[in-house]
């Protein structure tokens, strides 16, 4: 049996940890654990149920059973990953993920996958906004990753013009700005000083993905995790 660490990939909207993370994940033969794709499932199901308030969400919780499988996401036995960026499912997840109880719930079931995988021997690579501060504080290893919010936007735009999405850079740089301000703010915050929470910084504005992918691989092997 191989060891099982936990790896925390935190950052920005946008920042290239939703690419990184099951890349890394692949490499390493582990788990991918995408945290906010399980906020994202519980806004969709929401929606379809017309549970329009945080009592009716919060009410709602125990009908609900959220499994990620590789980058897939299931619903009830369902699989609901092409759903997860529509814009209302986008539109409505700030509010579902503000819901205390909702966090507790969704935080012991990632804390739950995590620590019984890595007891397993299989490595699990959490990527969100809290993973290496709520979900996991003592994760093997921390990285949070972070671009100009420049790049960022162009990113993101390139990433809706692909999907059919007719949007002005302008309004995708605004947007970007606003969610920077939103996830700095909301619970389970992204923290603004990762430093302070022992993760390593990875500035990807003038790197490829393979660079970066590289570089994380090449901390964790300074460090003894791999
Ligand atoms: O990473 P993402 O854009 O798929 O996240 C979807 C939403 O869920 C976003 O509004 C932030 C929220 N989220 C969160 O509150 N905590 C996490 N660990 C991950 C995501």
């Amino acid at each position: 049996m191989g060891k099982g660490v936990i790896i925390a990939l935190d950052g920005p909207v946008a920042s290239g940890k939703g690419t990184l993370a099951p890349l890394l994940a692949k490499k390493l033969d582990g788990f991918y654990l995408q945290t906010g794709a399980m906020y994202r499932a519980l806004a969709l199901y929401s929606l379809r149920n017309d549970l329009d308030t945080p009592e009716q969400v919060k009410n709602s919780l125990s009908d609900i059973n959220i499994d990620l499988k590789g980058e897939s996401t299931f619903l009830n036995n369902e699989d609901i990953t092409t759903q997860l960026h529509n814009n209302d499912v986008s539109s409505r997840v700030p509010m579902v993920a503000a819901i205390p109880e909702v966090r507790n719930v969704l935080i012991r079931e990632q804390k739950r996958i995590g620590y019984d995988l890595r007891e397993k021997g299989i490595s699990v690579i959490a990527e969100g906004r809290d993973t290496g501060t709520v979900v996991f504080p003592d994760a093997d290893i921390k990285f949070f990753l972070d671009a100009s919010v420049e790049i960022r936007a162009k990113r993101r735009h390139a990433q809706l013009q692909a999907r059919g999405e007719v949007l002005s850079f302008d309004k995708v740089l605004d947007d970007t700005i606003k969610r920077d301000k939103s996830d700095m703010h909301q619970s389970g915050a992204l923290v603004s000083r990762p430093d302070q929470y022992g993760y390593v910084l990875i500035e990807s504005t003038d790197l490829t993905q393979e660079t970066t992918l590289e570089k994380i691989l090449d901390c964790m092997r300074q460090r003894g995790i791999i």
